[in-house]
């Protein structure tokens, strides 16, 4: 595997293997990587003749500094495991490398999607997503782009940015990879204690207790019978939602229209999310 650091080099390499008609696939990452972000090199690797896998920490999307300054790195395993996994390139760039001086900061037309959940509990965060995708995508040209439907509405932003910066690229949302007993696969899991990972299972519970029991009609009992669970082993709720495949917010249900749960919870100052689609 080849480690580039620099954007111009990365670039380079990129529009001369698409000069030569080879599809690209790239996945974005934060690093401390597991098989979640490793299934998405695995589909990339299907898919195209060169796979790209970037590690990039990116400040400008963390609201919480403490989040950013504990968020895990895990460098040279994340390495190892991206030979094995048979990604072509890693794009390790610097904070500089993304943010040059000469930068120029955008501000993106997210609409409702920056106002509700995610959006409203992170302010700026998914402005600080598309800064880095949107940098990313420009010093990385292509055909494929491999997301993961663990983080449901960053996927919806990022096709958003996609949309508003023509960038020629397909993307790709791929399944929620779990541990066994259902916890969703993420980099934040790392820092939770023994005790701390077997409450956070209660997350994957608490949306199978409404895929479970969901009945068309008015759906506040149920959300409040989710969020009870939560509750109960010692979670902060920030919310529990479910809402239509766009993120709009169902009340009452039809009994046809799918439905996806998200939530969104923290154990002391981990904060974990997840979705489902629950009917
Ligand atoms: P990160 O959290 O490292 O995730 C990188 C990619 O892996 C995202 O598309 C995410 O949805 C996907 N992913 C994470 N956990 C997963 C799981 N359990 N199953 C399947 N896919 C999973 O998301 C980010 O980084 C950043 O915001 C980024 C897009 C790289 C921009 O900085």
């Amino acid at each position: 595997m080849l480690i580039c650091r620099l954007s111009n080099k990365m670039s380079a390499i990129v529009d001369s293997q698409r000069k030569m008609e080879q599809k690209i696939g790239f996945v974005p990452t934060m690093g401390a990587l597991h098989e979640g972000h490793l299934s998405l090199i695995r589909q990339s690797k299907k898919e195209n003749d060169q796979t790209i896998c970037s590690i990039f920490v990116n400040p400008t999307q963390f609201n919480n500094p403490s989040d950013f300054e504990k968020y895990p790195i895990t460098i040279e395993k994340d390495i190892m495991a991206l030979e094995e996994a048979g990604c072509d390139i890693l794009f390790l760039p610097s904070v500089t490398e993304i943010y040059p001086s000469d930068f120029k900061k955008e501000t993106y037309s997210l609409g409702t999607l920056e106002t509700i959940l995610e959006g409203k509990h992170r302010p700026g965060h998914f402005q600080g997503v598309c800064q880095v995708v949107d940098r990313l995508l420009c010093i990385i040209s292509c055909t494929n782009l491999y997301l993961g439907r663990k983080d449901y509405q960053q996927c919806m932003v990022i096709r958003q940015l996609i949309h508003l910066r023509s960038h020629p690229v397909i993307v790709h949302t791929c399944e929620t990879i779990r541990e066994k007993d259902g916890l969703a696969m993420s980099s934040r899991n790392i820092r939770l204690s023994p005790a701390e990972r077997e409450k956070a299972v209660c997350l994957v519970e608490a949306l199978r207790l409404i895929q479970k029991n969901i009945q068309a009609g008015n759906l506040t009992s149920l959300i409040q019978e989710a969020t009870s669970l939560l509750l109960a082993n010692g979670l902060v709720v920030d919310y529990v939602a479910l809402t239509n495949q766009q993120l709009e917010p169902l009340d009452h249900w039809d009994g046809h229209t799918p439905v996806v749960g998200l939530i969104a919870a923290s154990i002391h100052d981990i904060r974990l999310i997840d979705n489902m689609i629950v009917a």
